[in-house]
């Protein structure tokens, strides 16, 4: 019997936030002022985030993301992601990352059972880059996407964060490097996530804008109705783009502000770095799955009711359009 929330979305899968640390410092995802990283006691073990992945399996959620901060800062992250690999019924591992750690790694990960990996690049100018993350380390997460790419994972794709002043003039650049790469492209809209001033009509471009710029210059944008993933994003190709592999260019849309159907295909719940199950990014509830797993004779029973409650607690959509207030840092939460 699959999962479902009582607006119908059927939850099948989770993503994990396996540290709230960062190697960069992207402006939109991490407050300004310097806050302390979680002390690593309240921190998940690898071994209780496999256990509760295990019941999550057990319960039908057999398909995960890794991400953070950053996941690869994480030691041993690889091991871990092998051990999850094995658990009876997980049929899909992802990873998030923005690649700056990714070279060395790349293989072993696909050895370990990662087949989706999304790698997060919003501008490939690196005077921008080191602008947007506070790191300059363009060359280090386009190495990374190479390594990945000779690595052979069966999906990539890339993540642009669109920012008005920022990158905006970039959309079409980053079309020509996602077809000489042969990844997937996506767009997203930013999200009140860590601050809201990310909202501003200063800051904020719409999807629907980049669209329009696709169609200037590349012309009609074809639906893919049958290449949505695992969430909200829209997919296109456009009639006679193709990569440089040869395969049509996909290109995918994260309207989470603009699209007002956006939540409607969620079928995901979070796992919390510390620990907390949260059934909507853009919603402040969480449930304290961390307590229960901590209790000395903590039963799957117990955690089993966590799951439930956390499943039956999704509301039908985010607040981030009603004046949503972020309480936690993105990532902590993990995107
Ligand atoms: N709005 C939109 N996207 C964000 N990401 C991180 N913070 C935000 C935000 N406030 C993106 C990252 C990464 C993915 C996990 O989410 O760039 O690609
Ligand atoms: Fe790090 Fe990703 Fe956040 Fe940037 S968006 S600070 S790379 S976790």
């Amino acid at each position: 019997m699959p999962l479902t929330d009582r607006f119908n979305h059927r939850v099948d899968y989770m993503r994990i936030s396996v540290t709230d640390r960062c190697n960069e410092r992207c402006l939109y995802c991490l407050p300004h002022e310097q806050v302390a990283w979680l002390p690593r006691g309240e921190i998940l073990a690898f071994e209780e985030i496999l256990r509760v992945a295990r019941v999550a399996a057990g319960l039908g959620i057999v398909k995960f993301r890794i991400t953070g901060g950053e996941p690869l800062v994480r030691r041993d992250v690889v091991p871990f992601i092998g051990g999850l690999n094995e658990i009876p019924g997980v049929s899909d591992i992802g990873l998030t990352t923005n690649a700056t750690l990714l070279a060395p790694l790349a293989e072993r990960l696909r050895a370990n059972g990662v087949r989706r990996l999304n790698v997060s690049m919003d501008t490939l100018r690196p005077d921008r880059y080191a602008a947007i993350s506070q790191r300059a380390m363009l060359r280090e997460a386009v190495e990374g996407l190479d390594a990945a790419r000779a690595a052979g994972f069966p999906q990539i794709k890339l993540n642009m964060v669109l920012m008005r002043g920022k990158n905006d003039d970039e959309v079409l650049e980053m079309i020509e490097f996602a077809r000489e790469k042969s990844v997937v492209l996506r767009f997203i809209e930013m999200m009140p996530v860590s601050t809201t001033e990310v909202l501003t009509e200063a800051n904020f471009m719409p999807v629907g804008e980049v669209m329009r710029l696709v169609r200037a210059r590349h012309g009609e944008l074809a639906s893919e109705p049958g290449c949505q993933g695992n969430g909200p994003a829209t997919y296109y190709t456009v009639p006679g783009l193709a990569c440089r592999d040869g395969r049509p260019l996909l290109i995918g849309f994260i309207g989470a502000l603009t699209n007002r159907h956006f939540c409607e295909t969620c079928n995901k719940i979070r796992l919390t770095s510390d620990g907390k199950l949260r059934p909507c990014l853009g919603s402040h509830g969480e449930f304290d799955l961390k307590r229960v797993l901590r209790q000395p004779d903590a039963t799957d029973t117990a955690l089993r009711a966590v799951f439930m409650e956390t499943i039956a607690g999704k509301p039908e959509q985010h607040e981030f359009r009603d004046n949503y207030q972020p309480g936690r840092r993105m990532t902590a939460i993990g995107g």
